[in-house]
């Protein structure tokens, strides 16, 4: 598929694979639509994008405010007349133990992960039947394997699956393309800014970032699944291997996936 001239969205594109998606597919020739709750963030993100000389439109837009998330796809149908691509990127994640954890925060997860990706599709898929586009669901390998401490972004993450699951064998008579994509680890700010059991931000990462994918090594990836309109891309190797396991043995990788989790700096567990 040749992306010249295709108008992509990308919401939660002021940082990590949200942003490495913006220039990738920018770079393809695509007309790249960016959002994010920040200004500075925003404005940072779209001084890329020129040093780039990727068009663009930059809209301030909270992914989890439904009413945002409709502004959002009429200003990029107003600006470019049409949407090809949606990738519903916009993330947040969490780190503390359910019985610890504040349901406000738990919702946040959701609000922002699930009803953010709900949101962004309705408003943008009238647009991308009538183009026989895709919609891309940024999920994770936690969307196929659950992780102790992270309860809410486990939930936020199968709840995506299954809402694109089911929505793949709804529209795979109108030429549309539904791609779940589960990055594995990947260095970005998801770590640092994963809420706490009270909601503050968790300010440092508790894994080593420099082992991880880059946010740049993943959008290449998703470019490439995109154009080959794949049904599923799930990354790293650990990632592979974790979702092959947990379908034939789950409940060893209970006590496997405890275990590595448990070494983690600052774990719940110690
Ligand atoms: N990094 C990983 O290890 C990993 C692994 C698997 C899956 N993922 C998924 O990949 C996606 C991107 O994460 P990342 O790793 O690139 O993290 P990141 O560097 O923290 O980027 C997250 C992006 O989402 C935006 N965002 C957060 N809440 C938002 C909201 N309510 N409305 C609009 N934008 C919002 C942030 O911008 P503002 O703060 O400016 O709003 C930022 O641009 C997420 O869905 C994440 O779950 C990441």
């Amino acid at each position: 598929m040749k992306l010249k001239g295709k108008v992509v969205i990308i919401t939660g594109a002021t940082s990590g694979i949200g942003e490495a998606c913006a220039v990738i597919f920018g770079k393809e020739g695509a007309k790249i639509v960016v959002t994010g709750r920040s200004k500075e963030k925003l404005a940072r993100t779209s001084r890329v994008l020129e040093d780039n000389e990727i068009e663009f439109l930059a809209i301030l837009a909270d992914a989890s405010c439904e009413a945002d998330n409709r502004r959002m796809a009429d200003e990029a149908l107003k600006a470019f007349g049409r949407i090809d691509i949606l990738i519903n990127n916009a993330g947040i994640s969490m780190r503390a133990l359910f019985q610890e954890l504040d349901l406000e925060v738990f919702k946040k997860v959701m609000d922002t992960n699930f009803w953010g990706t709900i949101y962004a599709t309705k408003y943008c898929l009238p647009a991308i039947i009538e183009a026989k586009g895709s919609v891309i669901g940024i999920s994770s390998i936690n969307g196929f394997r659950g992780t102790p401490a992270r309860t809410a972004y486990t939930a936020s993450k199968y709840a995506m699956n299954g809402f694109f699951e089911a929505l793949r064998t709804e529209v795979m008579h109108e030429g549309v393309h539904v791609m779940v994509a589960a990055p594995g680890f990947t260095a970005s700010n998801i770590r640092n800014n994963a809420l706490t059991a009270h909601g503050e931000t968790q300010g440092e990462s508790p894994r080593d970032e420099a082992k991880m994918m880059t946010p740049g090594q993943v959008a290449e990836e998703i470019l490439k699944a995109t154009q080959r309109r794949k049904r599923d891309l799930v990354l790293t190797a650990q990632g592979k291997v974790v979702v092959f396991l947990n379908k034939w043995i789950p409940g060893i990788m209970d006590g496997m996936v405890f275990r590595e989790m448990a070494k983690e700096k600052d774990s719940p567990f110690h």
